[in-house]
Parts: structure tokens; C-alpha cells; sequence
């Protein structure tokens, strides 16, 4: 067995399970220390009793000097594997089109799939490889990535493909969804056959052959009516997926309500949700993500009401949406900031929603995202004593190493 014994942790930080809305989110124990144990947490708590108990054994001390230990963070939203690039709409943005009629002039998603059908799978591992190390770097250890600018079954498949491989060439951990991005040109007059296409070829191989655990729905006005979405849902329940949908990202469609109709696992988006609709699903017990990364990038709209959702009651996540249209954004740390600043949550709040609650997101099971006896060794040691600080300052994390599976991928532990 390999022991690693950590000690000098000023904070050691743990989510807890939200119980309403006035509990803390978070219980820190000062002058703490970590025993590991073949990549897993075996004891965790005050300095002295872990000591002892890693003096029956021999173990690796590690005296990390006063800095804070946080579990490794969760970014339950992203588009990170895809070709090409689109930073010429953010030029022709900055000139004053909206993203919706870049997307209605030949940008957007089509354009994403345009490149994606060049590009090979090789090539989107290898790019993708490149956004996740940066991720890392910032205190990722766990990363949803989801297909969708293959639109047709072969680009999907590809995309699919090197989702997959990417969990052999990366220490992250993948989790992988299948997503229902926007109705190809060609399928523009035959919505309902492309409906069809997209659960028999695209979703049900996708889940057969465990390339996805997840399947997302588009919902949007000129995107997926309410009606597709339920085809598509439907087809993912039998094929044993989850269901995650994008909502209420550029109207209010009432998709707050739909995703808690549906009985989603998360409703993510929801910059224009209405009241009715967080108390929805605060009710259905769905997680509400929000994304802040893509108000940062898009510079117009409301910034996601983070602070409604919880006093509505609801579980909030915190996710990038990394993606080459609207979150060219790698930092999961930068996203909770904003959701705290923009969005009105407590720094602890915005923690809990890219750990505990990106496990929620995910329907991890909740000791991936705590650091008690039985975890995953995945956390995050700060350069600083007072784990507030990584919130100090945006788009340079205090970060002076990432630990997955009892491992340092990134960073040193001097
Ligand atoms: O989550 N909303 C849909 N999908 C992405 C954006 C996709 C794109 O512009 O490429 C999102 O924002
Ligand atoms: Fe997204």
C-alpha cells in the first residue's frame, strides 16, 4: 500500500448535503491532516488524532505549511471537445451583433459543426487535450464533456469517439453526454425525421456501447420545441441515460418548468427563467446550473440569478459551458466568482456549486466531492492559509496543486 500522510493544512474544506436554506454549505476544520491510502481518503480530520494513526503504519508526511485543502472541483457543463475556431464572432460582437444573429448568419453551432466534420478524431483529442490541462491547472479534476456539434450520425460518433479517448489520455476524470444541439440544414423541412435519426442512430449506439451516461437537449426558440425534447427524452430513459437540458438560455420558454416536468437531473442555463419556474424545480428536486462564463463572454443579457434559485429552494451548480461560441472559458474557479459577485451567492455557496453540487449535477455519489474516510484522493491545495482566497483574484487561482487519486497531476507539493 502507498500511504501518504498530509499534514499543515490550515483548512480543510468540506461540502456538505444542502438541508433548506439557512445551513452553511461548507464545515472547515482548521489544523487538519489527510491520511491517503491507494489514491483514496482513509482518515481525515484533527492534525494530532490522523498523526497517531499514521504512525501505527508507515506513511509519506507531507507538511503542506499552512494552505488550504479544498476536494477537487467539478465542472458538470462543457463543450470542450470541438474544431476550429470562432473568434471572429466575437469580433463581429464587439461591432454589435447579438449571438443570435451571428447564428442566424452562417455562425453559431452550424458553423462549429462545419469545422467539426473536417476535423479528425485524432485532431480533437489532441486540442481538447490542450483546454483540459489548462482546466486542471485551475483545480478541475472532473469534467462533463458533451458530443453535439456533429449534428449527423458520423460526425456525432466521432465526437463521441474522442470524448471516450480522452478519458485514457487524461488524469481527469470524463463523464460523457450526448447532446441534441440543433436540427441540421438539410433535415430544416423533416424536423421530425431528424428526431427520429437522432434517438435511433445517434443516442441509442451512444448508450450501447457507454459512450455517453448523459443525454442533453437544446431547448430553445428556433432550436428543440418542448415536443422534441419529450421524443428525446423519452428515447434516453429507455436507452438508461440521464437527462440534462439546456433552458431558458435566450428567452423564457418556461423551461425551467418543462425540465422539472421531464424530472431532469439538471436544468442548466436558466438566465431567463421565471419565478414559477425555480420554485419548479426546487419542487422536482432537479440541480439548476448556472453558467456565468457565458454573460462573461457574450457581454449582453442577465447575468444567471443564482441567488433566486437557492432561496427558491434549489441545489445550484456552478459549470464553465467551455464551448467556441458562447464560454471560450477554462476556469471553474472564475465562473463560482461571478456566481457570487454577478449572481449574489455566498462564497460558500458558490464552492458547494462547483463541488458538491456539480457532483449532484452529475448524480455522482456525494463522496466524490468531500474529502472524508472512503473519498476519492481528488483535491486542490492552495498557496494561501485562508481558502477564501481563491476567489481573491479572478483568473489567477491560488493554486499549488491538483491532486487526483492520490496523485499530483499539476503543480508541487514543496
Ligand atoms: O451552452 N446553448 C447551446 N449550446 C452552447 C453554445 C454552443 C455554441 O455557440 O457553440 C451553450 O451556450
Ligand atoms: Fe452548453
Amino acid at each position: 500500500v502507498r500511504r501518504h500522510l498530509y499534514t499543515g493544512i490550515s483548512e480543510l474544506v468540506q461540502p456538505h448535503a444542502l438541508e433548506g436554506q439557512t445551513r452553511e454549505p461548507l464545515t472547515i476544520q482548521r489544523d487538519a491532516a489527510l491520511l491517503i491510502e491507494n489514491g483514496q481518503v482513509s482518515a481525515a480530520g484533527p492534525r494530532r488524532a490522523i498523526a497517531a494513526l499514521a504512525a501505527a503504519g508507515h506513511a509519506t508526511h507531507i507538511d503542506l505549511g499552512d494552505r488550504a485543502v479544498l476536494p477537487g472541483f467539478i465542472d458538470s457543463h462543457t463543450h470542450v471537445v470541438f474544431a476550429g475556431t470562432r473568434v471572429d464572432e466575437m469580433a463581429r460582437r464587439a461591432r454589435g451583433e447579438t449571438y443570435e444573429q451571428i447564428a442566424a448568419s452562417g455562425g453559431g453551432i452550424k458553423r462549429s459543426a462545419a469545422q467539426l466534420e473536417q476535423a479528425s478524431e485524432r485532431e480533437l483529442v489532441e486540442t481538447a487535450l490542450g483546454r483540459l490541462a489548462r482546466m486542471l491547472s485551475k483545480g478541475t479534476t472532473t469534467c462533463e464533456i458533451k458530443s453535439g456539434y456533429g449534428l449527423l450520425p458520423a460526425a456525432e460518433h466521432k465526437q463521441l469517439a474522442a470524448i471516450s479517448a480522452l478519458g485514457g489520455r487524461t488524469a481527469m476524470r470524463i463523464v460523457a453526454t450526448v447532446l441534441a444541439h440543433s436540427i441540421p440544414g438539410v433535415y430544416s423541412e423533416r424536423r421530425a425525421e431528424y428526431v427520429a435519426l437522432f434517438c435511433e442512430q445517434i443516442l441509442a449506439p451512444a448508450a450501447r456501447a457507454e459512450r455517453a451516461r448523459f443525454c442533453d437537449v437544446f431547448v430553445e426558440q428556433g432550436v428543440f420545441t418542448n415536443d422534441e425534447a419529450r421524443t428525446i427524452a423519452a428515447a434516453a430513459r429507455a436507452a438508461g441515460l440521464g437527462l440534462k437540458l439546456h433552458v431558458d438560455q435566450l428567452h423564457d420558454n418556461g423551461g425551467a418548468e418543462f425540465a422539472a416536468e421531464l424530472g431532469a437531473t439538471s436544468a442548466d442555463h436558466l438566465e431567463e427563467s421565471n419565478a414559477r419556474g425555480r420554485a419548479a424545480l426546487a419542487r422536482a428536486g432537479v440541480v439548476a446550473t448556472v453558467l456565468p462564463g457565458c454573460r462573461l463572454f457574450l457581454g449582453k443579457g442577465p447575468w444567471p440569478a443564482a441567488r433566486a434559485l437557492r432561496d427558491a429552494g434549489c441545489e445550484v451548480a456552478v459549470a464553465t459551458d467551455c464551448n467556441p461560441g458562447s464560454s471560450m472559458v477554462v476556469d471553474l474557479p472564475l465562473c463560482a466568482m461571478l456566481a457570487a459577485t454577478e449572481g449574489g451567492l455566498s462564497l460558500e455557496e458558490a464552492l458547494w456549486g462547483i463541488t458538491r453540487g456539480g457532483a449532484r449535477a452529475l448524480a455522482l455519489p456525494a463522496t466524490d466531492a468531500t474529502l472524508t474516510a472512503g473519498d476519492r484522493a481528488d483535491f486542490v491545495v492552495l498557496s494561501a492559509e485562508d481558502w477564501r482566497t481563491l476567489f481573491y483574484s479572478p483568473g489567477d487561482p491560488p493554486i499549488d496543486a491538483v491532486v487526483i487519486g492520490g496523485q499530483v497531476v499539476t503543480g508541487a507539493l514543496t
